[in-house]
């Protein structure tokens, strides 16, 4: 098939190298000539692990070609997918879709034949009915069907989620479009992923629901950590305990600083704006919001309490700025609101992170940045992993605690156990835990 992808950004990029790998022919399109430009000299504008080698072979192999020029590459596809961005609207949060709309009308315009052109980008309920109006009102001639298909990838696992997903969900609303749809994923279906179809916005609602109950699993357990600081219980042990009950499941289970990333905090928002716009508000989900956004900040606090009250003039060392590891996406990340609040109480930052440093630059100021962990921790008053890299999780702690102004290790994602920590002279402060003493 012959397949346009509006959008290279990481779903985009990601997705459309995977459809080149099925064998399709993928045209990946992007406004941005400078991303354009890297792709075709085989730099990737993003960190994700395999995709340099992934986009190589099937460029080698002429599936998948770049380009900033929409029209001959939407022109004679059979499936035009938009991959663009739907940041929060500034102001009241809800999904801002000028790009989804600015790439419908451009599209409009390209399309020759009979093709389905699919949101792939997170979109409200609704914007697929917005999306064909639009196809329709610039081209009344136009045979064109317009389908939903949500993408559930994690960045980090981006690929492997891509090519082996736990479910595909395809909203269309005539059996052409599904036809088409079911011809674009059969290279999966072939390998038994289960493929739903639904009707429009039913695939446009159960993405947002989906993140909206991973970000409220999250929150559930960062509030159980917090009480479990508070009775002396530990949050590990009763995720565990409730994890292995099949109902509950054991992922999603990790109490930490509150998440962050490109698509949690802006869907939450967005599904909480269209349930009020809709008069049925989603109370819990409001509620999710509303903690984990005090949660990045009252990490700070914790880092300052372990200081002994106060971090001013002190220096306090971070490991890890991205939203999650094996990524460089800084968007929305914990650490962001986290140096604030310690910048805001007189603390000088010092910041290693391994391949987000420079997406973070822009976003920071006034924080140095190391070139690894020990040199990170080198005098630093305080050690805290705010990402739990794999290059974090097994670090020389007697050679910190040796390089370092004071022993305290402030483990916002608990890698370390408290007695490991303990045996080699530093102090750690977990999250759920009580604090080892020193
Ligand atoms: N990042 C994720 O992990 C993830 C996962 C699932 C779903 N999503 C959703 O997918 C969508 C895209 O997310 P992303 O993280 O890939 O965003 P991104 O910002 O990385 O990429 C979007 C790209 O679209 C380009 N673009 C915008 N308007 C364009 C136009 N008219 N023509 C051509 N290119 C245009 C931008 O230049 C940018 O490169 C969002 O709706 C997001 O919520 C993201």
């Amino acid at each position: 098939m012959r397949i346009a992808m509006i959008g290279s950004g990481y779903v985009g990029l990601v997705s459309g190298a995977c459809l080149a790998d099925f064998g399709h022919e993928v045209v990946c399109i992007d406004k941005d000539p400078e991303k354009i430009a890297a792709l075709n000299e085989g730099r990737m504008p993003i960190y994700e692990p395999g995709l340099d080698a992934l986009v190589a072979e099937n460029v080698r192999q002429k599936r998948l070609a770049f380009s900033t020029d929409l029209k001959p590459a939407v022109a004679g596809a059979q499936a035009v997918f938009i991959a663009v961005g739907t940041p929060s609207r500034r102001g009241d949060g809800f999904a801002d879709l000028s790009y989804v709309y600015a790439a419908a009308r451009a599209i409009a315009e390209a399309l020759t034949g009979y093709a389905v052109v699919v949101t792939k980008s997170t979109v409200p309920v609704g914007t697929g009915d917005e999306v064909e109006r639009i196809l329709r009102e610039a081209r009344p001639d136009l045979d064109v069907g317009v389908a939903s298909n949500p993408e559930f990838l994690r960045e980090g696992a981006a690929i492997g989620d891509f090519k082996r997903p736990d479910r595909i969900v395809i909203g269309a609303e005539d059996a052409r479009a599904a036809a088409v749809m079911q011809e674009v994923y059969r290279p999966l279906y072939l390998n038994q992923a289960p493929i739903l179809f639904t009707g429009r916005r039913t695939a446009e609602l159960t993405k947002y629901a989906a993140n909206a109950f991973l970000a409220t699993k999250i929150t559930f357990i960062n509030e159980i950590a917090d009480l479990c600081e508070q009775v002396g219980a530990n949050v590990q042990e009763v995720a565990r305990g409730i994890g292995l009950d099949n109902r509950i499941g054991s992922k999603f289970l990790h109490a930490g600083p509150g998440y962050g990333g490109s698509c949690f905090p802006k869907d939450t928002l967005a599904l909480v704006k269209t349930a009020q716009d809709y008069g049925t508000p989603v109370r819990i989900v409001e509620t999710v919001v509303a903690v984990n956004d005090q949660r990045k900040r009252a990490m700070a606090r914790k880092v300052i309490a372990a200081c002994g009250g106060s971090v001013r003039g002190k220096r306090v060392a971070l490991l890890g700025l991205t939203f999650k590891p094996n990524t460089d996406d800084m968007r929305d990340a914990p650490s962001l609101s986290i140096i604030a609040g310690l910048q805001d109480a007189g603390a000088r930052i010092v910041a290693y992170d391994p391949e987000g440093m420079e997406q973070a630059r822009p976003l920071l100021q006034g924080v140095d940045y190391a070139e690894d962990a020990y040199a990170c921790a080198e005098g630093a008053d305080a050690l805290v992993i705010v990402t739990e890299w794999n290059a974090f999780r097994a670090l020389d702690l007697a050679r910190l605690k040796a390089m370092m102004a004071a022993p305290v290790l402030v483990d916002l994602r608990n890698v370390y156990a408290p007695d490991e920590a303990r045996r080699h002279g530093l102090r750690h402060v977990g999250v759920g835990a009580l604090a080892s003493r020193d």
